[in-house]
């Protein structure tokens, strides 16, 4: 249930083991393009892979899910309102398919998904198919692959499954068995939830300390790349690098499923976000005063290149990207001549883009916002601000 950048990769990996999927999606044209053997997302090897297992019949997608014996569930989890998770794709996936379900079934959710939630499903299913009670196996098993690298990562990485009953995690781990190389940790339902919120909560926290240090060292005036790299000779320090803020879909959303259920106790972890968050409105008030001196100085506005708009370094996502942020605040005030640089993007609907090789000639303020390896050989003798480290690895 749901073929985006999870279900997707994963339907096409259980097929090319020789079992037979039905991927299901409610948005008619992706299914479409995946009957034709085609791919609708941005995943290296995964055309292949698809269209391989399309034309053995293997997958076949639909809008209407069929009988089966296993129920994988990768819908997303956004979040609503003040950061409240939102769970309406996960309960309108699961009650699609409770008409389905019959006894010896293994239902599994795979979507990032707060504590209690395979719980709450569990619940929906029996209120609905009491008789059902005990028959079926229910579990949470988390995705926790790298963008670029789904096919490989998903059959390599360790799963962590928990079941809502000792039996359940068993049956899970004996179905993932089929299609995953790597260890397979069992627990309960609720630890899997948590384990996979805290991954990412742990990634948000190490990367808040390095952006507070940055903004700490430019009140100080010390240069924070050199202060980590020389914090990290400590044998027992490991520092992680500052940013324009915390990005993409995963890290700068998940920790909020856990403040939103724990407001007293995640005082850290909501701290993080807030911190990681700032940094980007830190990152555009130094664009901004950069800017301000500049005209002051020269009796002219300056032309501001900004180098970057996905949310991390040599990929061209931009989903709740910080660079993106800082470009879309700009443009909005509408006060800056700006020049928008994204090497991994060819051409896009909504901006203007603009190709790094030309920067040197036509900004007086150049801001690295994303340390993507084509801005990192590039010299420019006009005034640089250095939010991801660029210079520092040049
Ligand atoms: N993308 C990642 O790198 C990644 C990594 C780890 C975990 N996750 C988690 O996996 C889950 C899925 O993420 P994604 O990136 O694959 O999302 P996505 O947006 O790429 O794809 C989700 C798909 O589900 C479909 N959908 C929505 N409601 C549906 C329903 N009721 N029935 C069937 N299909 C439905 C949508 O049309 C869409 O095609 C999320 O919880 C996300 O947090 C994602």
């Amino acid at each position: 249930m749901g073929l985006g950048y999870i279900g997707l990769p994963t339907a096409a990996l259980i097929a090319s083991r020789g079992i037979q999927v039905q991927g299901i999606d409610v948005n008619q044209s992706v299914v479409d393009t995946i009957n034709s053997g085609k791919i609708h997302i941005v995943e290296p090897a995964l055309d292949g892979l698809v269209k391989n297992v399309v034309e053995k019949g293997l997958l076949k997608a639909d809008v209407n899910p069929d009988n089966a014996d296993v129920f994988l569930i990768a819908v997303p989890t956004p979040f609503k309102g003040k950061y409240e998770p939102d769970l309406k794709y996960v309960e309108s996936a699961t009650r699609m398919i409770i008409p389905n379900l019959k006894e010896g079934n293994l239902f599994v959710l795979e979507s990032t998904s707060p504590v209690g939630t395979t719980d709450k499903m569990a619940k929906i299913i029996f209120e609905n198919r009491p008789e059902l009670k005990g028959k079926i196996s229910i579990a949470y098993c988390p995705e926790r692959v790298l963008p670029g690298n789904v096919i490989y990562e998903l059959e390599h990485n360790d799963r962590v499954i928990g079941g809502l009953d000792e039996q359940s995690t068993i049956e899970a781990q004996r179905f993932y068995r089929h299609f995953v190389k790597g260890e397979l940790h069992a627990t309960n339902a609720k630890t899997a939830e948590m384990c996979k919120l805290v991954e990412n909560s742990s990634r948000d926290v190490s990367i808040a300390f390095a952006n507070e240090l940055s903004m700490i060292c430019d009140k100080a005036e010390i240069n924070v790349w050199e202060l980590i790299y020389l914090a990290n000779k400590h044998p027992r320090v490991n520092i992680l690098q500052p940013g324009t803020g915390v990005g993409g879909h995963c890290i700068a959303v998940d920790p909020w499923f856990i403040v939103s259920e724990f407001r007293k106790e995640a005082v850290m972890i909501r701290n993080a976000r807030v911190i990681n968050n700032y940094k980007t409105e830190w990152v555009i008030e130094k664009i901004k005063s950069t800017a301000l001196q500049f005209e002051l100085d020269n009796n002219r506005k300056p032309t501001i290149a900004l180098m970057g708009l996905a949310f991390k370094p040599d990929i061209d996502d931009l989903r709740e990207s910080p660079a993106l942020l800082v470009a879309d605040t700009l443009l909005f005030e509408g006060k800056f001549d700006l020049l928008l640089v994204e090497p991994n993007l060819q051409k896009s609907k909504k901006y203007e883009l603009t190709d790094y090789n030309s920067i040197d000639d036509k900004a007086d303020i150049v801001a690295y916002l994303v340390a993507h390896k084509e801005f990192g050989v590039f010299e420019t003798e006009v005034i640089e601000l250095d939010f991801c480290g660029i210079k520092q690895r040049r």
